[in-house]
């Protein structure tokens, strides 16, 4: 949630603050700011809603500083406004702060600033952190950023600038991310590697409690006793192009397209004919694999919906029972975790805190924890004990398109790993589906290449205000993330229902005209799935269908229906995914949704 920018050189920090908060703006977009040394003093700039306002706003008043703070802001203590935009500043406006996070304890540390005479002119829970280095200050702003810290809980990146010390910029994380760029006579700091990547693809990938000491002669990095810390830089390989629109209208649809890549990318090397699962990043063993009595799958949103993909295929490959789990419900429930649990936590960012939260506790409990997540050095890659990177690249929309086929994959891949490794069903089955996942890529290529039929049904469905999606088995896994794109980015109520469990209850909906997309590519359940879908048909539902190639009898039943590749069972969620998301996309265009960043949302949620 916010991302944050800072950067001290020989060139205007306006342009590069703005440049790097443009590429966070994913994080979210209630406001945004920045704070410059402009003539020796902080001249602040901030304003509600998107960065185009600042930029508008900057054209009357041009900064020529070099040095400066940016924010981009999703609101969480106080409303989207001017007065509570970042940075925030101490009283006498000597002292600015950009913030990622939330202080906890801002209500204690309010009240007693207030007491010593400090007043507050916003809502945030961020205001009490220039107010705290102010307290502390007393002429070196490393110190005083300090002590202040000491004071803070909750989680914080953070980026300072001191009026008195005008070459100095201090930053500290503690779980919210923060990486520090490395340029040639220039440094940066951000929330994320995109924003910095025009000028440099050298970083630091800071960890909790260490603190950043910016200045003309370079990058300090120290540990809180003021030990200085050697840190290796991380190159980034990957281009800035990768995190540009690259001639598509929107990330979403650049993202959607990028997933044959991103299949492939995240299989080569570990799933190659004829040979065993190749997982170097992984150093469970086999005996460690032979132990698991349970698994844990946690997640959040999309990330949870690839889980429960990632249940059937553990529990079919590999045989050992697994639970999936909400990340938020998971932590606070008691769960019974041991030795012998290994938990996998999906993050598309590898800093959802609620899933972070929950790696924590079951690494408090002795339980083995694989990350899967696609971003190098984030929290959770930091913290687990594997990781399995998915070679998503960049994704930058706020709804998750390829980050999603690439936990898919990965999920398979830890299926089939750990089915070579207890020996739970034959090497023939085994090698079937690894010449399956081999195929995907192309597989996928080809439901691309439907997207104008799609569009076309987006036409019809887009004045829709309620729709469902039902599916069986697997189909309902995916019937519940295509549910979750039409809602987030055409606001679109739609509820997604297991194929059975319709006349239980949600039947009751259905009426003449009513939309239901429903998702028939399961095998061994399609006849099944058939009877449900007449059972919404004959109350009047105006039904589209996603089967596989050579169910075409589908069409004796519903209204239209689009067709992937067939496939075996188990691995059609990858296909079946990619018709919904796009039909989201187009409803939401239809609609004049804005698609990339979708009210109320943020990419990474990093508070509770
Ligand atoms: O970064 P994460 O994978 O941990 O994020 C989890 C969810 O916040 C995320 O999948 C969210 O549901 C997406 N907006 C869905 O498109």
């Amino acid at each position: 949630m916010c991302g944050i920018v800072g950067y001290l050189g020989k060139n205007r920090a306006a342009d590069i603050l703005i440049d790097g908060l443009s590429k966070l703006e994913y994080r979210g977009y209630d406001s945004a700011g920045v704070a410059i040394i402009e003539n020796s003093d902080i001249d602040v700039n901030k304003c509600k809603g998107r960065l185009a306002n600042l930029q508008e706003k900057l054209k009357e008043h041009v900064l020529d500083g070099k040095i400066g703070i940016g924010h981009t802001r999703w609101a969480t203590h106080g409303e989207p406004s001017d007065v509570n935009s970042h940075p925030h500043t101490n009283e006498s406006g000597t002292i600015a702060v950009v913030h990622n996070g939330i202080i906890e304890n801002y209500l204690v540390l309010r009240e007693w600033l207030s007491s010593e005479g400090y007043k507050f002119v916003s809502e945030t829970d961020t205001e009490v952190i220039p107010h705290l280095v102010d307290y502390y200050y007393e002429g070196d702003l490393l110190d005083a950023v300090m002590k202040a810290v000491k004071r803070m809980e909750g989680s914080y990146a953070i980026g300072v600038i001191c009026k008195d010390e005008p070459n100095k910029l201090i930053a500290v994380r503690k779980d919210s991310p923060l990486i520090v760029g490395v340029g040639k006579d220039e440094s940066f700091i951000a929330s994320d590697i995109p924003a910095v990547l025009n000028y440099t693809r050298d970083v630091y990938l800071l960890e909790d409690n260490e603190f950043v000491l910016i200045e003309d002669k370079g990058i300090t990095i120290l540990d809180e006793n003021k030990k200085k810390v050697e840190k290796e830089i991380y190159h980034v390989t990957w281009n800035a192009d990768a995190a540009e629109k690259g001639g598509y209208e929107h990330f979403m649809l650049k993202e959607i397209h990028e997933q044959p890549k991103a299949i492939k990318d995240t299989l080569t090397s570990r799933v190659v004919k004829g040979q065993k699962i190749n997982l170097d990043s992984i150093n469970i063993t086999k005996e460690q694999i032979q132990d698991i009595d349970k698994i844990y799958i946690v997640a959040c949103g999309t990330a949870y919906h690839a889980g429960l993909v990632g249940k059937t295929a553990i529990e079919k490959l590999a045989k050992v029972p697994v639970e999936v789990e909400v990340a938020s419900e998971f932590r606070y429930r008691e769960p019974l975790i041991n030795e012998r649990t290994l938990m996998i936590v999906i993050s598309q960012s590898g800093e959802t805190a609620d899933t972070l939260a929950a790696l924590r506790l079951a690494k408090a409990e002795n339980a083995r924890v694989i990350a899967v997540t696609n971003v190098v050095g984030s929290s959770v890659s930091r913290e687990a004990d594997d990781v399995l990177y998915t070679w998503a690249g960049p994704e930058i929309a706020v709804a998750s398109t390829k980050a999603y086929v690439t936990q898919l994959i990965a999920m398979y891949i830890i299926a089939l790993y750990f089915a070579e490794n207890k020996g739970s069903i034959r090497q023939s089955e085994i090698d079937k589906i690894k010449c399956g996942l081999l195929n995907l890529s192309e597989e996928a290529a080809e439901v691309l290449n439907q997207k104008d039929i799609i569009k076309d049904f987006a036409k019809k469905i887009c004045n829709d205000k309620d729709m469902y999606f039902l599916g069986r088995g697997l189909d309902y896994a995916v019937a519940l993330e295509g549910s979750l794109k039409l809602k987030e980015i055409s606001y679109i109520h739609s509820e997604a229902y297991a194929g059975g469990e319709l006349k239980h209850g949600p039947i009751a909906l259905i009426e003449k005209g009513t939309k239901v997309i429903a998702l028939a590519t399961q095998e061994h359940l399609f006849d099944k799935m058939l009877s449900n879908i007449k059972e919404v048909k004959t109350r009047g539902a105006n039904v589209i269908a996603i089967a596989m190639e050579g169910h075409d009898v589908i069409e004796k039943t519903v209204d239209s229906a689009i067709y992937i590749p067939r496939v075996k069972s188990l691995l059609a969620p990858i296909l079946s995914v990619i018709p919904l998301q796009l039909l989201s996309y187009y409803v939401s265009i239809e609609k004049g949704c804005d698609v990339d960043k979708p009210r109320n949302l943020a990419k990474s949620v990093t508070v509770e």
